[in-house]
C-alpha cells in the first residue's frame, strides 16, 4: 500500500500558515560511526533546527513497509538549519538508519515531547549515561547561550568517550567515567567533595539521561541533598504524539505518556527517591 509523504514545498506552506508539519521527507547529509555501534546522523531540516528544545525528540520512520512504527531519537545538536542524532544501533530499524549516506533521503516527525525547563538561571549538572548523552548535548549547547547560567556536563560510557569532545565545546566543564572506573555518582561525589557542585552562587539543578537504574540512582542523590532534579525518560514508543498509550508510565499523578506528557518529569512526579 502506497503512504503519503508531503514533500518539503508543502511543509514549507504547511509552516508559514502556522500548522505543525507533518511526517516529511528531509536530506541526509552526514552520517559517522563515533565508535564501533554507535552513530552520528545528521539531516537538513530548517524547522527542527529553528524549534527543537533540549530533551526534545523526532521520529525518524524505515523505509521498510513492515516496519510501520518510528523510532524516536532525542536531538543532539543543532547546527544551522541541520539537525543531528546520535544512536546505538540495536535491532533492525537502527542498522537501517546505520547504512544510510551524505545525499540519501529519510522520513522524519517533530520535534516533539517536552523540553528541559532551562529558564531560570542555574549551574546545571547534565547528567548522562550511555546513550542517554543526546539530549544533554543539546541542553549544554542550549544553555552556552545563556550568560546567567554555568553547565557542568556529568558523563558515565561502558567504555569509549564518544561524547566527551562535543560536550567540551559546549560546557564550561567535562568530567566523564568508564564503566571500569566507576559511574556518574562517583563523578557526582567527587563534585561535592572537590565544592564543584556550587558556581557562582548559582542554585544547582541536575538534568540527566540514561538507564532506568542509573536515572533512580541519580534522583536519590539529588533528593537527599534537596537538589532539583528533571529526568527524560525512554520507553518504547509506537506513535509518539499521544494518540496510542504504548508509552505509559506510573508517576504520583497516575499513569502518564511519555511521548506527551513527558519525556521530561521531576523526581517528584516519579515519587523516585523521596
Ligand atoms: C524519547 C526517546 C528518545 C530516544 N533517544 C535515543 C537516542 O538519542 N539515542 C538512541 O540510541 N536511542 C534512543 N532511544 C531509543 C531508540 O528509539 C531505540 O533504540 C530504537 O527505536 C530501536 O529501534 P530498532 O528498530 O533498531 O530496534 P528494535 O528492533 O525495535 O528493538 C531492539 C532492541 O531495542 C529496544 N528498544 C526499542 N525501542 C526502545 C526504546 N524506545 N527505549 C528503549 N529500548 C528500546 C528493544 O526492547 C529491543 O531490545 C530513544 C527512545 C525514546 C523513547
Ligand atoms: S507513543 Fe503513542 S501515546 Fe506515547
Amino acid at each position: 500500500m502506497a503512504t503519503f509523504t508531503p514533500t518539503a514545498d508543502v511543509v514549507a506552506e504547511a509552516v508559514q500558515a502556522g500548522y505543525f508539519p507533518p511526517r516529511h521527507t528531509v536530506e541526509i547529509t552526514d552520517v559517522t560511526e563515533l565508535t564501533p555501534g554507535v552513530v552520528r546522523l545528521a539531516f537538513h531540516d530548517p524547522y527542527i533546527a529553528a524549534h527543537a528544545k533540549p530533551a526534545q525528540f523526532v521520529n525518524l520512520y524505515t523505509k521498510d513497509p513492515m516496519r510501520l512504527m518510528p523510532r524516536p531519537f532525542g536531538v543532539s545538536e543543532i547546527e544551522g538549519d541541520e539537525v543531528s542524532v546520535i544512536f546505538a544501533v540495536v535491532g533492525e530499524g537502527t542498522a537501517e538508519f546505520a547504512r544510510y549516506q551524505a545525499g540519501d533521503t529519510v522520513d522524519v516527525l517533530g520535534p516533539l515531547g517536552n523540553p528541559f525547563k532551562t529558564k531560570n538561571p542555574a549551574h546545571y549538572l547534565l547528567v548522562a549515561g550511555g546513550l542517554g548523552v543526546p539530549p544533554l548535548v543539546r541542553a549544554a549547547q542550549h544553555l552556552a547561550a545563556d550568560e546567567r547560567s554555568r553547565t557542568t556536563a556529568v558523563v558515565g560510557y561502558r567504555d569509549v568517550r564518544f561524547a566527551d569532545d562535543v560536550f567540551a565545546r559546549y560546557a564550561d566543564r567535562t568530567v566523564s567515567i568508564d564503566n571500569a572506573h566507576g559511574n556518574v555518582v562517583t563523578l557526582l561525589d567527587r563534585l561535592e567533595a572537590d565544592g564543584g557542585l556550587t558556581v557562582d552562587g548559582l542554585e544547582t539543578v541536575i538534568l540527566s539521561c540514561g538507564p532506568l537504574p542509573m536515572m533512580k540512582a541519580v534522583a536519590a542523590w539529588a533528593a537527599k541533598r534537596s537538589l532539583a532534579c528533571q529526568l527524560s525518560m525512554e520507553q518504547r514508543m509506537g506513535c509518539g504524539f499521544g494518540t496510542c498509550v504504548l508509552c505509559t508510565v506510573d508517576t504520583v499523578d497516575g499513569r502518564l505518556k511519555v511521548c506527551a506528557d513527558g519525556p521530561v518529569f521531576t523526581r517528584e512526579q516519579l515519587g523516585w527517591g523521596q
